[in-house]
Formats: structure tokens, sequence, C-alpha cells
């Protein structure tokens, strides 16, 4: 007994050696560096613009965050369910060439909020919750720290919670789906109603965990757009409204996107000189089928 476990534990020990040694033969001269100790907020949204500063952003209605708005400004919102009036930001800006942050003001509720940059830089961040479902807001980058979030009410025309942004060659963006939105909508608005039915995101919906939230899109090479959601994809002539391709399921049909979160990426174009450009896209991760039930229930 007492030697098979000194076998056993003689067998952990050159485990862990062999580990120790992989770590130290990949890792070698890498090490982490805090910039900063404390920004004063999470960064649930982050964004890189075009003069090398990051937009961060949070939730605004779950108490103060940890930094303070400048000028002894306060939001004011009678709408936020937890902070009516705030004095803290929910937002900041990085400056990475001078490692400062500045704290600026978002006034309505970004948490799951989706967006794209337009071909100006100028950051577009659509939805979220409650008081912030139906905004459009904006963030033009400066280098003089006086730029802030602009927000336009019922920018939307649906709310979006969950949904995926993408801009498109005319320099609109398209909004496609969200928490029990079964449709895509443009920004800035271009038609009435301005909301277009999408029955694959009702179909790719499972009941009582979606799994279809936070579409992966990308704009193919003849111009239509792929999307996917749960465990397929689509092509989507966006133009005419119309589904121009169904792709089959992935291969053991587990869902892939939100809240069974995997992510994609539209691998680099290999074929830029042939008369038709292949477009490949990679999906990773997900979740069993069920495994948003299992954990959101039976979490004791
Ligand atoms: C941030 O946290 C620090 C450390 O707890 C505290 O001293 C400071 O007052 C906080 N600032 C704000 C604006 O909450």
């Amino acid at each position: 007994m007492e030697a098979r476990a000194t076998t056993f534990y003689a067998l952990l020990l050159t485990s862990f050696q062999l580990l120790l040694t992989c770590h130290v033969t990949f890792a070698a001269g890498g090490k982490w560096d805090p910039l900063l100790s404390n920004v004063g907020i999470s960064a649930m949204h982050m964004q890189l613009l075009s003069n090398d500063r990051v937009v961060m952003f949070d939730r605004t209605n779950f108490g103060p965050s940890n930094i303070s708005l400048p000028n002894g400004n306060c939001r004011n919102n009678p709408q936020d369910a937890v902070s009516k009036i705030d004095c803290t930001a929910h937002s900041i800006e990085y400056n990475v060439e001078s490692n400062t942050i500045r704290p600026l003001t978002v006034q309505s509720n970004t948490w799951c909020s989706s967006g794209s940059l337009r071909s100006d830089g100028v950051l577009v961040q659509t939805g979220g919750d409650r008081d912030g479902e139906l905004k459009a807001r904006t963030f033009s980058p400066c280098d003089d720290n006086e730029c802030d979030w602009v927000e336009i009410n019922n920018g939307l025309a649906r709310r979006r919670w969950y949904s995926s942004n993408h801009i498109l060659p005319d320099g609109k963006q398209i909004i496609i789906g969200g928490q029990r939105q079964f449709s895509y909508e443009f920004f800035p608005k271009t038609t009435s109603p301005n909301v277009i039915d999408l029955p694959f995101l009702a179909e790719t919906n499972d009941r009582g965990e979606e799994n279809n939230l936070y579409p992966y899109v990308f704009l193919n090479t003849d111009g239509n757009l792929f999307i996917f959601a749960n465990n397929r994809a689509i092509l989507l002539d966006y133009v005419n409204n119309k589904v121009a391709k169904t792709y089959p399921a992935i291969p053991g049909g587990d869902p892939r996107s939100y809240p069974s979160t995997g992510s994609a990426v539209l691998l680099p174009l290999k074929n830029l000189e042939a008369d038709k450009i292949d477009a490949e896209v990679l999906v990773c991760g997900g979740a069993p089928k069920g495994s948003f039930i299992l954990a959101f229930f039976f979490f004791e």
C-alpha cells in the first residue's frame, strides 16, 4: 500500500516537473505587467479606436462604479432602476500612448448592447437593457479629450438586447436579432418600418435557452451576409430581403451562440486575384445542448 502510494507520488511529481518544464520552455521571456491597477469600471464592452484610444463601457444600473464623473457632474436618469442620480462614470476612454484614462458619460444601459465602427472611425453602439433597449449611441474619436457619448432616442425601431451589428458597403449598419427579436433593421433607418422579419432567428431559437443570440455576422465576398446562429448558418441577401442560401447544421448540432457562447472569425481571404473569391469562416467553442438550463437552474 505504502509502496503504491510512493509510486503514485513519484509519478505525480514527475508530471508536475514535466508541466513545469513545458511551462518554462513556452513562456521564456514573457511576463505580464499591469498598465493601470484600476480603471474604475469593468470593460464589459471595449473598442479600439482609430486614434489608438480604447473606449470601454459597462452597464449603468448596477450601482456606482469606482470612478467619478469629471467636474462634479452627475447622471440624472429617472428611468434607471438603481442609480437615478449617479455621479460615477460607466464608461472610460483609455489613452494607450499616455497610459491614462478619462471618464465618459454614458446615459443609458449598454448591458449586452452591440456595435460597430463606421468607416469614418465613429463607434455606433445600439440597444442594451431597459432604458437602453431602443437607443443608438455614437462616440467620435478625438485627440483633445473633449468627445463624449451622444445618445439618440429611438435610434432603433425594435428593442435589441444581444443583437449583432455589421457595417455595410454603403456605410449603414445592419442590426440583426436580439432577445425575442426575429428580425433585422438598419441604422440609420432606411425605410419605414425599417424592420424585416428573419424567420431563421425564430427557427434557431431553442426554447428556454435561446442559443441564437449575438449571431455571428460576416459580409461575404458576393455582397451577401453570412449569418450564423445556434448551430447553422444562412447567406442573407439583405438588399432584397431574401435568404440566398441555407447551410447544413454543424456536425453534432450543439449550439455555438450565446448563451452557449463560442466565437467565430472570418479567415484571411487567399485568392484575391480570382474571379470568385472564396471566404471561409471558422466557428469555435460552444456548449452541449441544454447547458444553459443546467447552469441556470441547478447551479446550487
Ligand atoms: C474607488 O475605490 C477606492 C478603494 O476602495 C476608494 O478609495 C475610492 O474612493 C473609490 N472611488 C470611487 C469614485 O468610488
